[in-house]
């Protein structure tokens, strides 16, 4: 079977890195998009030799003309991981009309940026896996994150409106929602109040960035063909919708 090429957004640091991994030990060809850490991504690509590309995925013309790029270098995407994401945390009275835009632009705009310059070869070729990364917080909502939580549910009803329309298609689009996981975004949590957090998981302990990538992997898999709109939650039980 020919290789399959895979694009992970934000695929060079956290989850989208373990992402990245996970695909290319199952065979994939992976490319990572980053967007201004170029220093982190350099380093990811020399020690794991998968390429990188930095773009901003609020930006609907800057990821058209990188899809064609990496199409054109590497042949078609058949499978798109969407892990690109921000967090702008303050309580809502606080909130600015900035931090709430860039959140909304960067995790949600973003999936239509990201998606539609791919749905048409996708379509054509009969084939694609489309797999988003939400969050526990759209689910069960967020002290200081109104922005995060809009823009991290709007995900999941993108994905379940995308799915139906795909799914005829051999394309399924399914939604992975992280729980609090070991990671330069949680770590970045005041220490006082990520104790608290903690406190919160039955597990007894932040998430693992390979739990999640493992999960990724296993739906962007032939075996996962019959599952699509479906939201998977990994959390250690904080919430359980
Ligand atoms: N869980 C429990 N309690 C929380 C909380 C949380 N997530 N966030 C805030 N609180 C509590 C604080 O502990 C504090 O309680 P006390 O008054 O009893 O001390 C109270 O709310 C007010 O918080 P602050 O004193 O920190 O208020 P602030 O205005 O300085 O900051 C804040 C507010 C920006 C919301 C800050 O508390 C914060 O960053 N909280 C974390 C929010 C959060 O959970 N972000 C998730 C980031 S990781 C992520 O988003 C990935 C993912 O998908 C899960």
């Amino acid at each position: 079977m020919q290789q399959r090429i895979a694009l992970v957004t934000g695929g060079t640091r956290g989850i989208g890195a373990a992402i990245s991994l996970a695909l290319k030990a199952k065979g994939y060809k992976v490319i990572a998009n980053y967007h201004q850490n170029h220093e982190t991504a350099e380093n990811f690509q020399k020690q794991h030799s998968i390429d990188v590309y930095s773009w901003d995925v609020s930006n609907y013309d800057d990821c058209q003309s990188a899809i064609q790029k990496i199409t054109k270098e590497h042949g078609e995407i058949s499978t798109l991981v969407h892990n690109a994401g921000i967090t702008k945390d303050s309580f809502f009275h606080k909130m600015s009309p900035v931090m709430w835009n860039e959140v909304i632009q960067t995790n949600l705009s973003s999936c239509f940026n990201m998606v539609h310059p791919l749905i048409d070869s996708m379509r054509q070729k009969g084939f694609g896996r489309i797999i988003m990364l939400s969050s526990i917080n759209a689910l069960k909502g967020q002290m200081g994150q109104v922005n995060y939580c809009a823009a991290k549910a709007g995900i999941i009803g993108f994905s379940k409106a995308l799915a139906l329309e795909t799914a005829s298609k051999g394309i399924t689009v399914n939604v992975i929602a992280p729980g609090y996981t070991d990671t330069e975004m949680v770590r970045s949590v005041p220490e006082n109040v990520l104790e608290k957090i903690i406190a919160q998981i039955p597990v007894g302990r932040l998430g693992r960035a390979d739990e999640i990538a493992a999960c990724v992997a296993f739906l962007a898999g032939d075996d996962a063909g019959f599952i699509t709109g479906e939201t998977l939650n990994i959390n250690g039980g904080q919430y359980l919708s």
